[in-house]
């Protein structure tokens, strides 16, 4: 993979550079909640700014159907954007069309333009090969140069993620890079105990991964709501707590694999419930109360770890030399179940490991809970991106990179 310390020693003065980042940020009523994501591609930008590139940023945002919806409008991120970077920075209305060119037209060496949300074109999500390659071929009119730094958009196979770079001289930035040296830390030659604490809602989402884990990890701990689906894989109820029923038998199997392994699997001992789920805008008190995770009553629902899992996972946490942090422990988004996520981060912090933590809402809750962010080894930007290096699996954004 070459990277762009290579390119700017060839030089990129004057050259049309297109750097394909994520910015895909939450908002809020049109406000970004949480900027991490743009944040993490100043480097690269910065440095093909000063090195006199007319550097041209893309990312998608959200899920657009392929079609222009100003919900998902790039606009706030490229403003946000140029006030991260101290200067002004062009915002192109469309994609490929008019105002994309014209934006990129009047770049001089060292300014930065931004273009419209790429999904809002059909061609960059689709299945189709040659409608992506269309696609990829529009964008590549605008630019000399490829490089690939948005992180967490790896794992699709999208136009400007997979066909732009084929279509163009390419490199890795900085965030890819980085990012990518991390995660390998995790695959090749871990240093153990090697401890991962997987939470978020659905257990679905993690199965590949936790398959990956029980022949990898030493330890692995369970939260939010995909532990309710263990506990009932384990013979116990769960009231009205989110349950994949379905998912039941696979777990029952992975709970064998672990012991047959040696792999500890650690379940939360006591949950904090309610008979329902939290007002997350008025965030009005929930009261909750704390019952041990067999004993749910039928009419309740678990909504985070409780007070001894907390101490538990701790404990679990204590002793690792590696930890890969990805999810939630419970619905920290309402301060009634936040401790449970908050202990697991702060046991992080408190360790002399190794620490990762995996994109998405974990990144998003170790910010909003007010966690020095600078203070955990590393925060990835890429949330299924990096679970998807963990599964093992060949990502079509870096095979794209290493062609
Ligand atoms: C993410 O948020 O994980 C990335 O930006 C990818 O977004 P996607 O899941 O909509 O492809």
């Amino acid at each position: 993979m070459k990277t762009i310390d290579e390119l700017l020693a060839e030089g990129v003065e004057g050259k049309r550079v297109f750097v394909r980042a994520d910015l895909n940020v939450p908002l809020a009523d049109g406000t970004i909640t949480d900027d991490g994501r743009i944040r993490a591609v100043l480097p690269t930008v910065t440095k093909l700014a000063e090195a006199g590139a007319k550097v041209i940023v893309a990312s998608h945002l959200g899920r657009p159907k392929g079609a222009p919806d100003p919900q998902f409008s790039l606009s706030p991120a490229a403003e946000r954007l140029g006030e991260l970077l101290g200067k002004p920075v062009a915002f192109a209305q469309d994609t490929v069309g008019p105002a994309a060119h014209g934006a990129v037209d009047g770049l001089e060496s060292g300014q930065v333009a931004v273009i419209e949300n790429l999904r809002f074109n059909a061609g960059e999500t689709s299945k189709d090969d040659t409608e992506r390659g269309e696609f990829a071929d529009k964008l590549a009119a605008l630019a000399d140069v490829y490089v690939g730094d948005g992180f967490g958009a790896v794992h699709r196979k999208h136009a400007s993620v997979f066909d732009l770079p084929a279509r163009l001289p390419h490199y890795a930035g900085y965030l890819i890079a980085t990012e990518v040296g991390v995660l390998k830390k995790l695959t090749e030659d871990v240093k153990r105990p090697y401890v991962v604490a997987l939470g978020g809602a659905k257990v679905s989402d993690k199965l590949d991964v936790i398959d990956q884990l029980l022949g990898k990890a030493d330890r692995l701990l369970i939260g939010g709501g995909m532990a309710y689906t263990f506990l009932k894989a384990q013979g116990h109820e769960v009231g009205i707590s989110l349950l994949q029923e379905d998912q039941v038998p696979k777990v029952k199997e992975y709970i064998k694999r672990a012991q047959d392994n040696g792999v500890e699997l650690v379940l939360p001992v006591d949950v904090l419930v309610s008979t329902e789920f939290p007002d997350l805008k008025t965030k009005a008190p929930a009261n909750p109360t704390t019952v041990a995770a067999d004993a749910i009553p039928a009419d309740q629902e678990g909504l985070d770890i409780g007070p001894e899992t907390r101490k538990l996972y701790a404990s679990k946490l204590a002793d690792a030399a590696t930890v890969f942090w990805n999810g939630p422990m419970g619905v920290f988004e309402h301060p009634d179940y936040a401790e449970g996520t908050k202990a697991v981060a702060q046991a992080l912090l408190d360790s002399p490991a190794f620490t990762v933590v995996g994109g998405g809402d974990s990144a998003a809750a170790v910010r909003t809970l007010g966690f020095d962010e600078t203070a955990f080894g590393h925060i990835s930007t890429g949330g299924g991106a990096s679970l998807e290096y963990l599964e093992g699996k060949t990502l079509p954004g870096l095979a794209a990179l290493e062609n």
